[in-house]
C-alpha cells in the first residue's frame, strides 16, 4: 500500500529552534552561577529585573516564581482579600482567577468585546460595587486591551488597577508598554510565553517604590532583613538560573517580536479571501502576536482536518472562565457572558512563533482555505 508521506510537522509553538539560538550564552551563564554557588537571588535576579523594568518603562521590577504568583502577590501588596471584588475579562487562562480566588477575594467576570476578545470596556461600570478594589485587565493574546478607558474608569471609582500582562511582553497601547500603565503589572516567563525561561518564571512591574518593597518582601517570607518576618509572606522568587535563560533571550526580545508581527502579516495576507474571521489589531496598539487566534465555524473539524496535515493548532480557551469548578457561583456580568461563550466554541490558535516561515504559514493557510471551501455558508457573527 502507498500511504501518503506526510509533511513535516507544523506545531504551534517551537521552542527547540529559539533554544538553539542561545544554548551557548545559557550555559556560559549557568556556569558562572554554578561556580558561584549563588543559586538563590543571585547577581543575574538583579540584573535581569533591572533590564526587564527598562524594558518595561517602569521604575522596578521583581523576580517571582511564576506569572499566578505575579497576580497573586499584587493583589496581596495591594492589601485586598477577603470581602473585596476584583473585576476581570471572563475569557482568560484560569490563573487570572485563581490568583485572586488565593487572596481571598472574590472575582466578577465581565464579557469580551468581540473585535479584540480583551474586557468590554462598556460593561466595566456596571459591574462596579462598593467592594469592587481593583480591575485586572488581560491583555489577551498580545493584545493590549483599552488601557486609556480603563484608567478612566478606575480613576473614577477609586479602584487600584493590576495588568495581566502574561502574553503582552513588548506590547503598546499609544505607544506605551504593557505593565506600565497601572499600580502593578504582571508578566509569566512560562515556556511557550513570548519571553520564555526554561522552565516556570514571573515578575511584576511597578513604579511605585513602596509596592516594590512590599513584593519583595512577599516573595521571600515576608523578610527584609535575614530572619525577621514582617509579613506572611512566600517562597516565590525566580531562579537565578531561569535569570540567565530571561537574560539571554532578552537580547533578541524585540527581533523576534517583529518576527512574530511579520508572521502575523504573511497570515492576513494569505487568509484574506477565505471565511475566517481574522484578529483585529487596534491602530493604538502594538499586538505582539503571542497568539494568531482566528474564529471559524466547525472549529474542532478544522483543528483535526489540520493535525491530518501534520498542521498543530490549540484554543485559548475552550471554556468561558466562570464555568471552571471553583467559579461556577461567581458573580458576571451579564450572567452568561454570551460573548465569551460563542467565541469559546469558535477560535482557534494557529501555529506562531518568530521562526516559522512564510512558506509554513502558506500550508497553513492553503488548508484552512480548502476546509473552509468545503463546509456549509457562514455563520451569523456576535
Ligand atoms: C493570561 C495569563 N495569566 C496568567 C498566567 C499564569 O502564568 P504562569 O503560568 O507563569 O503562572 C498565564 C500563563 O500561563 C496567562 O496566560
Amino acid at each position: 500500500m502507498n500511504a501518503t508521506p506526510k509533511l513535516d510537522p507544523i506545531p504551534l509553538v517551537d521552542l527547540q529552534s529559539q533554544s538553539r539560538a542561545i544554548k551557548a550564552d545559557v550555559l556560559r551563564r549557568m556556569e558562572q552561577v554554578i561556580d558561584g554557588a549563588r543559586y538563590i537571588l543571585g547577581q543575574e535576579v538583579q540584573e535581569f529585573e533591572q533590564q526587564f523594568a527598562n524594558y518595561c518603562g517602569t521604575e522596578h521590577c521583581v523576580g517571582l516564581a511564576n506569572g499566578t504568583e505575579a497576580i497573586h502577590l499584587a493583589l496581596r501588596a495591594l492589601e485586598i482579600g477577603a470581602g473585596d471584588e476584583v473585576i476581570t475579562a471572563g475569557n482568560s487562562f484560569a490563573a487570572t482567577a485563581f490568583a485572586i480566588a488565593y487572596a481571598g477575594a472574590q472575582a466578577v467576570f465581565v464579557d469580551i468585546d468581540p473585535v479584540d476578545f480583551n474586557i468590554d470596556v462598556s460593561l466595566i461600570e456596571q459591574a462596579i460595587t462598593e467592594r469592587t478594589k481593583a480591575i485586572i485587565p488581560v491583555h489577551l493574546y498580545g493584545q493590549p486591551a483599552r488601557m486609556d478607558t480603563i484608567r478612566e474608569i478606575a480613576d473614577r471609582y477609586g479602584l487600584k488597577i493590576i495588568e495581566d500582562a502574561a502574553q503582552a511582553h513588548g506590547a503598546q497601547w499609544n505607544g506605551q508598554r504593557c505593565g506600565s500603565f497601572c499600580d502593578i503589572g504582571c508578566f509569566s516567563f512560562y515556556p511557550g510565553k513570548n519571553l520564555g525561561a526554561f522552565g516556570d518564571g514571573g515578575a511584576a512591574v511597578s513604579n511605585d517604590p513602596q509596592l516594590a518593597d512590599k513584593l519583595r518582601m512577599l516573595r521571600n517570607y515576608g523578610q527584609q532583613q535575614k530572619n525577621r518576618h514582617e509579613l506572611l509572606g512566600y517562597n516565590c522568587r525566580l531562579d537565578t538560573l531561569q535569570a540567565c535563560v530571561l537574560l539571554s533571550k532578552m537580547q533578541h526580545l524585540e527581533t523576534w517580536t517583529e518576527q512574530r508581527r511579520t508572521a502575523a502579516q504573511w497570515y492576513r495576507e494569505a487568509l484574506a479571501d477565505v471565511d475566517v474571521e481574522l484578529p483585529v489589531a487596534h491602530e493604538q496598539a502594538r499586538h505582539v502576536y503571542h497568539l494568531f487566534v482566528i474564529r471559524v465555524a466547525n472549529r474542532d473539524q478544522l483543528i483535526a482536518a489540520l493535525a491530518e496535515q501534520n498542521i498543530f493548532c490549540g484554543v485559548h480557551y475552550p471554556h468561558p472562565l466562570c464555568t471552571a469548578a471553583p467559579f461556577v457561583d461567581a458573580p458576571t456580568l451579564p450572567l452568561d457572558l454570551p460573548v465569551c461563550s460563542r467565541v469559546a466554541d469558535e477560535i482557534v490558535s494557529l501555529p506562531m512563533y518568530p521562526e516559522i516561515t512564510r512558506d509554513q504559514v502558506a500550508r497553513v493557510a492553503a488548508a484552512i482555505g480548502a476546509f473552509v471551501s468545503q463546509q456549509e455558508p457562514a455563520r451569523e457573527s456576535v
